[in-house]
This record gives C-alpha cells, structure tokens and sequence, in this order.
C-alpha cells in the first residue's frame, strides 16, 4: 500500500502540475467565441470622420513588376522540384493598373470609400541601383494627382514585400548594413510626392515577410533558418524606425503621418487541455505576434525558444517608432501538437468553422483581440487589410458584417481605431497562392481584364453609406 502511495505520488504530482499550468494558460490566454445566432451585427455605428478605404499592392495589381525579387521567384522550381507559385502561376499583367487605374478609381468612388492604400514600387523607380526612372515618377505623379482630384486620401506603401532583385542579391533585409539603402530610397520618395501623400506605410507585414521567407521559405528568398527569420524581422522594424526618423528630419517631415503595418495572427491551442498544443501555440504566437509588439513597446527584441532559436537585441529607436500602426487581419489559427520531428504541429478547426478559400475560417472575435493587442503600442490604429477569399461571394456578406462588428465592439471598449481599409478592390495575384484566392470586392475576369462588382460587397457600402455618421 505504501509503496504503491509512493508510486503513484509523482504521477499526481505531475497531473496537478499540467491541470494548474493548463488552467493559467486558459484564464491568460481566452479564445472567445460569440454566440452569432443571437447578435444582430448591424448595429454597429461609426463616427463621423472614420476613414473606408480599399487597398492594393504594386506587384499584386500593376502588371509587369518585372525588375523585383518576386518577378525571379515565381519563374523558379523549389527544392522539391515543383513551381514556386501554385500550378506554376505568374503576376504577369496583373490587374493591370497600371495602365487601368483611372477605371479603378471610379470603382473607388462607386462604393463610396474615402481613401485607396497602394504601394509605390521600388524596383520600377530605380530597376538597377543608382538608375531612377524619371518615367515611372511621373507615372505615379498622375496616379496621386487622380487620386487626389477624385477626393480620395492617399495611403503609401514603402515596402510590400518587393523590392528591386539587385536589393534581393546584397541580402536585403538579412544585413542591417543594407537598411540605408532602403532609408534613402524612402527619403527620396518621401520629397518626391509629400505633397500627394496622407498616410506612409513603412513596411508591409514584418512577420509574414520573415516568417514566410526564412521560415517555412514559401515567400522569396526561400530559406529556411529561424535565426536569419528572426534577425530579418527585427531589422525590418529597424527599418521602420530609421525610415521614421529619416522622414520627421526632411523638409516636411514634422506633418507626416507614418506607421508600420502587422499583420496579427492569434495562434491558439486546438485542445485546450493539452500542454503540447499550448506550447505550440505560445510559441508561434511569440514569432508572429508578441515579439513585434513588444519590440515596439520597449524596444527590445527577444525571441527566446530553447532548441530552435535564440535571439535578442535591444533598439530604442524602435521603442514608440511611428504616428499610428496599421493593423492586417485575417483569422488565428488552431494548432495542434504532434509527435513528428519534421512537422510537430498542424492546424485544426472547429466542426461549426466557416472557412474561407484559404487555409483559415472566420474569426472575427480575433479582430477584438488583435485591436487589443496592437493598441498597447499607444498610437492610433488604421486598419489597413482586412478581406476574405471567396470565390462563390457566399460568405463575404457575412464576413463584412461580422468582422466589422467586431472591430465596432474594440472600438466601444476605448481602443482608437480611426479608419478600415478592405482587402482588396479587385481579385488579384495572391503570392504563393497565384490567382485562385479572390479577395476583391470587384472579380477580375482574367482575359478582358474587366471588373465587375460582387453581391457580397454590399455590405462594405452599407457600412460606408448608412452606419457611419456624417
Ligand atoms: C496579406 C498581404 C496582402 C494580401 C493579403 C491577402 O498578408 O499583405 O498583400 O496578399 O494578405
């Protein structure tokens, strides 16, 4: 008896351990879901002055992004032999704005939006380094001038995940060295449209950049190595702050309105009992999330998981950096612990899910907590994507009024949340993903290059037209 007492004290010991441990986790890391049946997401209201905006990037919608790192990319095989791109896809023409973007401005003003985010491309501008287009600036001259005359503020993208391939060759973000090359480059466009311009993003998605590109190598350069991924995310967020400061010390500077842009994916544990699935999730929440934010917060940056990677470095240009940060969300994910070395998790979800084209379901109650997370930084918030792939357009409607619902619902708990950009006008060229993820409010019909507005955006005009006080 006493022996088996002895025996079996440990194994007691350790399950009150896992129970407490599970049980702190939980109560520290909630993942709310509403009961939707019973909320009438209609109700929400904004106020008066809250900016609706569409937003784009270069390569996804111009066409003929042919000089930057993505253009190399998506003519490559993997290591596995097969094409980067799903089914071996290119951006190719795109949506062809670059020619079309007056057509894309009427649509602009069809659903009554106030605002357009685009990126300006780098590799165009300067396609071999020292050489600067005097073509391509005028070009985007006229487009902010259009944009302009047709009463829309302006939103710039510094870097969405292109830049020129001889930037891809020197190691881009991998070397702090190279940041002044991409402050400069920043300061010259900053002098160039200043005038034109409302809002500056830095850097597009420091987390989906680094994690995708030098984790799991589904996004160019293809590497894979946590280190290099964690010292390329806190050198974007250099980037970030060196372009702030840069930009504040320019003629004009003191007026601008400049911020970085994350994209905030909660991950959380598909059982929520189990420590392995908690592990799982604590730790990819720290590379993709928390680890950006408190970089931003403090100034330091740490990146601590024990036999994968270890990494720190203290900025405190970075600490505070920027007028407002703009938040990307999509969905969390639901991650489950398992015994294989190779892949020791994989997402789940729940039997009521409703997924979306891509690999993630709705989650709107994420959007409250990801608002919460990111207002910790003290800056005001813009919204600057928010969009779900639907090629049947039978859950966009339903998307829309939910997500915004929830934004409404952080917004009535304090967090200052001043404008919503939807992602995107018009379906377009999905990174890795190609041409199959339609996230536009307007389909593209691939030959005419036409657009033509979907059912489900009406409830993005409804918002627009009917809740926002004028
Ligand atoms: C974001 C990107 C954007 C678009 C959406 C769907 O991660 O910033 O370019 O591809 O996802």
């Amino acid at each position: 008896m006493t022996l088996l007492l002895v025996l079996l004290l440990p194994v007691a010991v350790l399950a009150a351990a896992w129970f407490l441990t599970v049980q702190v986790l939980s109560a520290r890391h909630p993942e709310p879901r509403w009961r939707w049946d019973g909320i009438d997401p209609s109700v929400a209201r904004f106020p008066k002055g809250f900016l609706w905006g569409v937003a784009t990037a270069a390569h996804q919608v111009e066409g003929h992004c042919d000089d930057c790192n993505w253009a190399d990319w998506e003519k490559e095989t993997g290591p596995d032999g097969q094409p980067r791109i799903k089914d071996g896809q290119v951006a190719g023409a795109a949506c062809d704005t670059w020619n079309r973007y007056p057509e894309d401005i009427r649509l602009m003003q069809e659903l009554g939006v106030g605002a357009y985010r685009l990126s300006l491309e780098w590799s165009r501008f300067e396609p071999t380094q020292g050489a600067w287009d005097p073509a391509v600036v005028a070009h985007y001259h006229e487009e902010l001038a259009a944009l302009r005359a047709a009463g829309l503020q302006v939103m710039v993208t510094l870097h969405h995940f292109t830049h020129p391939r001889w930037f891809e060759a020197m190691g881009a973000f991998e070397r702090e060295e190279n940041l002044a090359i991409f402050v400069r480059f920043c300061e010259r466009i900053f002098e160039e449209y200043k005038d034109e311009v409302d809002f500056w993003c830095t850097i597009n998605e420091p987390a989906v950049y680094s994690v995708t590109g030098y984790g799991l190598g589904r996004f160019p350069p293809g590497k894979q190595d946590f280190l290099l991924m964690a010292r390329v995310q806190r050198n974007l967020l250099l980037a970030h702050a060196r372009v702030v400061r840069a930009i504040k010390a320019l003629p004009g500077g003191e007026r601008s309105r400049i911020g970085v842009v994350n994209n905030v994916n909660p991950f959380d544990p598909w059982r929520r009992w189990h420590l392995g699935d908690w592990i799982v999730a604590r730790m990819l929440d720290r590379v993709f999330n928390t680890a950006i934010q408190d970089y931003l917060c403090t100034g330091v940056y740490s990146v601590q998981i024990p036999g994968l990677v270890r990494y720190e470095a203290t900025d405190p240009e970075v600490k505070g950096a920027g007028d407002f940060q703009g938040l990307n969300y999509y969905s969390h994910s639901l991650v489950a612990w398992q015994p294989d070395p190779k892949e020791f998790f994989r997402f789940e979800y729940h039997p009521d899910d409703i997924r979306t084209d891509m690999p993630y379901a709705l989650y709107p109650e994420g959007f409250k907590r990801s608002l919460h997370l990111v207002a910790r930084a003290g800056l005001p918030i813009y919204v600057t994507e928010n969009g779900i792939a639907d090629a049947r357009d039978d859950r966009r409607e339903t998307f829309i009024e939910r997500y915004l619902f929830a934004m409404h619902r952080a917004m009535e708990d304090g967090v200052d949340v001043r404008g919503y950009f939807y992602w995107t006008l018009v379906d377009n060229f999905e990174w890795a993903e190609g041409w199959d993820m339609k996230f536009g409010l307007y389909e593209l019909d691939m030959t005419t290059r036409d657009r033509r507005l979907r059912p489900g955006a009406k409830a993005l005009v409804r918002a627009i037209r009917e809740r926002t006080a004028t």
